[in-house]
């Protein structure tokens, strides 16, 4: 992977219509360049390049890209190719890939060397010496006895600037103790302890070979924990902490509860549930759902009660989900974690949250009908959309046919129906709108096209759009994961040229970048078409959601529930009567 950060130096420094040129014959209108294409024979110029927005598109062949994409074309060259060949002419410099050599191994196995000398020392300092005294009294306070300490080999390191420094002297060499992130160069010359006057949770991988620490101070100061950087040997999101202790228990009980923290697993474990490992703090990664997975297919999913509620942590839990294994929440009451939660109320409790474990699908549910209103039309159809985006990520079929019954029958919207958009979802890998007429396979709609120029073309139309576009305005898949990165995203005017890159292995995402940014070059009047734009999602909405009632009126009459079907025909109408006023705007 080539940093992003290299990218954009790269593109800062090159200019693709120079590129270009030297292919190309390009003829010069305005900031705009036209000319045969070169990917397609024919006679009248459609190939266009753009000096501001520094892309390329032909109307006459559809493709289209950034300076990346053209020389990758033109040359028949990867991508990372054409990188390379481009940063020797802007003079940057591409940081090497990490190949594993004979000489990484060696490197690698003297950084664990370094590690595991550094967490024997910082054991032994807790254990043994006086200065350790009131890191003793903290654990005892917290109620960690001295079996665990052992267990977990938990470590304190000195209050001195070269504690570590000094006891590895003549062992290790310091350029190592650098490398594996315990010390830290001084300006001056020289070295001095990363970790100082913290408690130490040593890191283990698989084999059980200390890769890093966790160091969390005695009191409230900040940063509450520091952490070892990334080194060869250690890379975030890789470890689970204390799966070397709970390896054998996660075996005994076919199951494993993730928890946030050091402090949460350590407590299990001591209160006797030992099948318990941490992700330490951030979002869940594939790496360690596929750990998990190689030792059981059940988990348990044990998030402070804060952030539990987060839809955004779902995201997290769905990797579990899509790799097949059968995902269980446990919530505890609010402000509570596992540690405060087994040290207030017992192990008892503990284990009576987890039997009250909910599924995924109850999870979400719950959070959804918090977040919208069941009992209105459009409520239903938002949960339902969201629901539908947890179920394509379900590979068993017959639990996925379970989940459409039971959201069918809580929505009270028609089983078929909706089992009818699951199987649409699942095969076109994107979410559907109920009963929604059914996107066109591979066009792009025009206003689809017009929008997401417009945006590119100009900041004040994206936060224009933030008030008034969804992403799921849009049908195309590409356009709605395009829309959704200038909706969400914390840039409102990024460069189109870079945003090309996010989207190297999607050609149809780059295909539309391109194509929507040389049509709104034809736009005269920019703003009176972005109004017109917005109009028309707002009626295709309301068609929508038409439709949606439609499938349902004719649901609830085949039910023979007449108070239903009025409501609906109340909601219809309603809808009807929003469709006018749009219309008198015009
Ligand atoms: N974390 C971190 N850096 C921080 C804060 C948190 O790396 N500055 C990670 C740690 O792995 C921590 C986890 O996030 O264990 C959860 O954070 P938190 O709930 O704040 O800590 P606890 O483990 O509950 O620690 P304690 O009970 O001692 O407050
Ligand atoms: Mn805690």
């Amino acid at each position: 992977m080539i940093p992003e950060s290299v990218l954009n130096q790269i593109q800062d420094r090159i200019d693709i219509v120079e590129i270009i040129s030297a292919y190309v014959p390009l003829k010069g209108a305005g900031r705009n360049f036209k000319a045969p294409c070169p990917f397609h024979p024919e006679k009248t110029p459609s190939f266009m390049v753009s000096a501001d927005k520094q892309i390329f598109h032909c109307f006459g062949c559809g493709v289209g890209g950034n300076v990346f994409s053209f020389l990758m074309k033109q040359e028949k060259k990867d991508f990372r190719e054409v990188v390379e060949m481009l940063a020797d002419r802007a003079g940057v410099e591409i940081p090497k890939d990490k190949v594993i050599s004979p000489q990484a191994v060696e490197r690698s196995t003297a950084l664990v060397k370094a590690n595991e000398f550094a967490a024997g020392f910082y054991h032994r300092f807790l254990l043994e010496k006086k200065e350790a005294e009131d890191a003793r009294l903290y654990l005892a306070k917290r109620g960690i006895s001295d079996a665990t300490i052992k267990n977990f080999k938990l470590g304190f390191a000195p209050d001195a600037w070269d504690g570590l420094c000094r006891a590895a002297k003549e062992r290790i060499p310091d350029a190592v103790l650098e490398k594996a992130g315990l010390v830290v160069s001084k300006k001056e010359g020289g070295f001095y302890d990363r970790f100082r006057r913290r408690i130490l949770f040593p890191i283990v991988d698989v084999k059980g070979a200390c890769v890093a620490f966790g160091g969390r101070v005695l009191d409230e100061s900040l940063p509450k924990y520091l952490n070892s950087p990334e080194t060869e040997i250690y890379i975030k999101g890789k470890h689970l902490y204390g799966f070397a202790q709970a390896r054998k228990a996660i075996h005994d009980s076919d199951a494993v509860i993730v928890v946030e923290g050091y402090m949460d697993v350590i407590a299990c474990h001591q209160a006797g549930v030992e099948n318990v490992v941490a992700s330490l703090g951030t979002a869940l990664t594939v790496d360690q759902v596929r750990l998990v997975k190689r030792n059981t297919k059940n988990v348990f999913i044990l998030y402070d009660a804060d952030q539990a509620g987060e839809l955004a942590t779902l995201r997290g839990l769905e990797l579990f989900l899509e790799e097949g294994l059968d995902v269980k929440i446990v919530r505890l009451p609010s402000g509570h974690d596992p540690d405060s939660f087994i040290k207030e109320r017992g192990v008892g409790h503990f284990k009576e949250a987890l039997s009250k474990a909910q599924t995924l699908f109850d999870y979400k549910l719950a959070i959804l009908k918090e977040k919208f209103d069941p009992r209105a039309v459009e409520g239903r159809v938002k949960i339902a959309n969201e629901m539908v985006l947890l179920f394509r990520k379900v590979p068993n079929e017959i639990l996925r046919s379970v989940w459409v019954r039971e959201l069918a029958r809580e929505l009270t919207l028609s089983e078929e129906a909706l089992m009818t958009e699951v199987h649409k979802a699942a095969e076109k890998g994107k979410g559907f709108t109920v009963s929604a007429p059914p996107p066109p396979q591979n066009e792009v709609r025009s206003v689809e096209k017009l929008l997401i120029g417009l945006m590119l073309d100009h900041p004040d139309f994206v936060l224009r759009a933030r008030e008034e576009v969804r992403a799921d305005d849009f049908q195309h898949p590409a356009a709605r994961n395009i829309v959704k990165r200038l909706l969400e995203g914390a840039n409102t005017s990024p460069l189109v040229s870079q945003l090309v890159n996010f989207y190297k292995d999607d050609p149809d995402a780059v295909r539309l970048i391109s194509l929507s940014c040389a049509e709104i070059e034809a736009i005269l009047d920019k703003q009176k078409t972005f109004a017109d734009c917005l109009l028309w999602v707002k009626r295709s909405r309301i068609t929508t959601q038409r439709e949606g009632l439609r499938t349902e009126i004719l649901a609830a009459q085949r039910q023979g529930d007449k108070n239903r079907i009025n409501q609906l025909l109340y909601d219809f109408n309603e809808l009807n009567k929003g469709m006018r006023k749009i219309n008198e705007k015009k």
